[in-house]
């Protein structure tokens, strides 16, 4: 059975006082409650990571990158590779997030190259993906986030997907307030399952963890993770709040 996720993705935030706080607070919170099958995850920035992933040993906290370089080594100045992560205790990377493809122009042949090599170090992937609000509009998003998948991904075997998580997020709501309806997060994601089984197998599509990103907060979270193909969610300014973080972990 798929895993439920509730991953807090707090981006270019909290310094290494702030991420101890935080750390402090979301172990102590989680603990009050039975996870049963959902993880709990959050991805500080690269220089905050090994004293996260030091802080949450002995808890069911995981700990996650936001960002790889492709390359095993080299003169990449700034960047960070997968065995670096993975050297400081860290399992799972967030890959593809909009951000980076809008702000660092990471296109979908990149971020094949980028999963490659993290599936190589056998590192987890939570793969970000979603259409833009003219896609929406012109009623392409099913079209955008089939591409997407197709380039960045569908050159995988089946089994590799056992080691990927999809994390649906429209772009327009991303940091906006805008929260995709429940039915626009299950429509899409009942479409991410059937193109999935389409290309692999119907095992393959229903064994997937697919999350929805874009504004989920305290009071939309039970809505939305109630629908059958939600996962769980990949949480930007929410997670940066630990009462309203756990309250997201504790709708399910
Ligand atoms: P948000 O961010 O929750 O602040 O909209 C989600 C994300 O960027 O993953």
């Amino acid at each position: 059975m798929r895993k439920h996720i509730v991953a807090g993705n707090w981006k270019m935030n909290n310094d290494l006082k702030a991420t101890k706080k935080l750390i402090k607070q979301i172990k102590k919170s989680i603990k009050k409650i039975e996870l049963n099958t959902t993880r709990v995850i959050v991805a500080p920035t690269f220089v905050n990571l090994a004293s996260a992933v030091k802080r949450s040993k002995k808890s069911k906290l995981e700990v996650a990158a936001q960002n790889m370089h492709q390359a095993k080594h080299g003169a990449y100045t700034g960047e960070v590779s997968a065995e670096m992560l993975k050297s400081v205790g860290v399992k799972t990377v967030i890959l593809g997030h909009s951000e980076r493809r809008a702000y660092f122009g990471e296109t979908d042949e990149l971020l094949a190259e980028k999963v490659n090599a993290a599936l190589a170090n056998k590192l987890e992937v939570i793969f970000c993906f979603g259409e833009e609000l003219e896609d929406r509009k012109a009623g392409n998003q099913e079209a955008v986030v089939e591409s997407q998948l197709n380039k960045a991904l569908f050159h995988l075997d089946a089994e590799a997907f056992r080691h990927i998580v999809l994390a649906y997020e429209p772009v327009w709501a991303i940091g906006t307030g805008e929260t995709a309806t429940p039915d626009q997060a299950q429509d899409m994601h009942a479409f991410i399952r059937k193109t999935l089984a389409n290309k692999y197998d119907a095992d393959t599509a229903d064994g997937v963890t697919i999350l929805y990103g874009g504004s989920v907060k305290p009071n939309n979270a039970k809505e939305i993770f109630g629908k059958p193909d939600v996962d769980g969610g990949l949480i930007g300014g929410a997670s940066l709040n630990p009462e309203d973080f756990f309250a997201i972990v504790n709708a399910f």
